[in-house]
């Protein structure tokens, strides 16, 4: 099958890993169109995925954007299309993986008959986007041949904004089991890579480390692991891994600022984008998940639960669907600071059960969310596109 995925992002955020993790198995026939150059299409390469950037600047409108952005944006657009609709005729199906992109897919389906499948990575709700954009979202959504949404929760919000529930599929995202084979749960790894940093680790009194992976950006709640880190024991170390990937610098300054004003330097470490997320979640002593806007999924909760380390994450969204609280996980309230720190305790004062429910948590994720069985579902929702269309 050939299928011209489109991607508005230069920068890898889960809905491009998942997408690369699809694409891969239509590698030999198909391509990605990006927006815009940048370490996404370079990802793509590695993988062998064939990529093409297909805008000679970047496509301005935000998720939160209102109509006028949108209408100025229109001279970008136009150009844009035309070139996508002279690709697309060598291409079976349009799929579109974020909002931009359904836009530009949408109408290059109308101009070249293709079908459009749109994935749903998004939660079409007030807390993500603009009435504007949301009224965008839902119109085009509902003309695509098949959509795919990442979780109920996404499933849910959809039709509440007022998508057609009839072509719709939940596929949750699926993921390589073997890339969290090898991983082995031991602090060791982290301690060669901040050795410099925290000079306890020769003196006994080990380091209990949480880790938070995600880019930093204010709903994904960097800010309540910080507050909580006050709660908790002098040696718990909290290690964010990820970066401001959509120029959220506003927010990375003021995390810092309360790290300051809190007196936590020497408990807080940023590790920057990384790519060895298995290594480093495995050598975590917890994850954490803070997002303060319902999650539509939240990939590092099933990579965390993957490595075999406990997690906890904010009970709203996709998460909810991920954690069955108190047996593979934990849920908090979004945004309590202080129930967050009451599980980090537990979690540092109860090893044994916390280890226990991380084992059933592993044995649960590699059984639901293997990228094998997950890749086999959207090929068989695609071939039935291309018959039905
Ligand atoms: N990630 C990464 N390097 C980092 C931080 C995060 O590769 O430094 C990955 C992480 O492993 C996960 C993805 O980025 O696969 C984030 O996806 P998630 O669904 O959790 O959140 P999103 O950013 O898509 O909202
Ligand atoms: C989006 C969502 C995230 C989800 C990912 C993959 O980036 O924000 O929650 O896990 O897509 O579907």
């Amino acid at each position: 099958m050939k299928i011209l995925f489109l991607d508005q992002s230069s920068e890898p955020g889960g809905a491009e890993l998942c997408l690369a993790d699809i694409a891969q198995q239509f590698a030999k026939t198909s391509l990605v169109g990006v927006f815009t150059e940048g370490l996404f299409p370079d990802y793509l390469r590695q993988w062998n995925i064939p990529v093409k950037v297909l805008a000679d600047q970047t496509f301005q409108v935000q998720k939160t954007s209102g109509l006028l952005a949108a209408l100025k944006s229109l001279n970008q657009l136009v150009p844009l299309v035309t070139r996508v609709a002279q690709l697309s005729k060598h291409y079976d199906v349009i799929y579109a993986n974020t909002q931009k992109a359904l836009v530009v897919g949408a109408l290059t389906s109308f101009l070249s008959n293709r079908p459009l499948v749109y994935h749903l990575h998004d939660i079409v709700s007030r807390d993500h986007f603009s009435a504007i954009n949301r009224r965008i979202i839902i119109t085009l959504a509902n003309q695509a041949a098949l959509v795919i949404a990442n979780s109920q929760a996404s499933f849910d919000a959809f039709i509440q904004s007022g998508g057609r529930a009839e072509n719709v599929h939940i596929v949750y995202n699926g993921f390589r089991l073997e890339s969290y084979e090898n991983c082995v749960n031991d602090p060791k790894y982290l301690h060669s890579l901040l050795a410099s940093d925290f000079t306890n680790f020769d003196s006994g009194d080990f380091p209990f480390f949480v880790g938070h992976f995600s880019r930093l950006s204010p709903w994904k709640g960097q800010h309540v692991l910080i507050e909580a880190l006050q709660y908790c024991p002098d040696n718990v170390i909290a290690l964010f891994v990820g970066d401001a990937l959509f120029g959220e610098q506003a927010y990375v300054k003021q995390l810092r600022e309360k790290i300051q004003v809190l007196n936590l330097e020497h408990r807080v470490k940023f590790l920057g984008f990384r790519s060895d997320i298995p290594q480093l979640m495995a050598a975590c002593n917890l994850v954490t998940h803070t997002s303060t806007a319902p999650e539509p999924f939240g990939r590092v909760i099933i990579e965390a639960m993957l490595c075999g380390t406990p997690v906890v994450a904010a009970g709203a969204g996709g998460a909810v669907e991920l954690i069955n609280h108190g047996q593979t996980g934990w849920l908090t309230p979004p945004g309590d600071a202080k129930k967050l720190a009451d599980i980090i305790k537990t979690c540092q004062n109860q090893p044994n059960q916390a280890k226990a429910m991380a084992q059933k948590a592993q044995t649960q994720a590699s059984k639901l969310f293997n990228l094998e069985t997950t890749n086999l579902k959207i090929a068989q929702l695609l071939d039935e596109v291309l018959k039905t269309f």
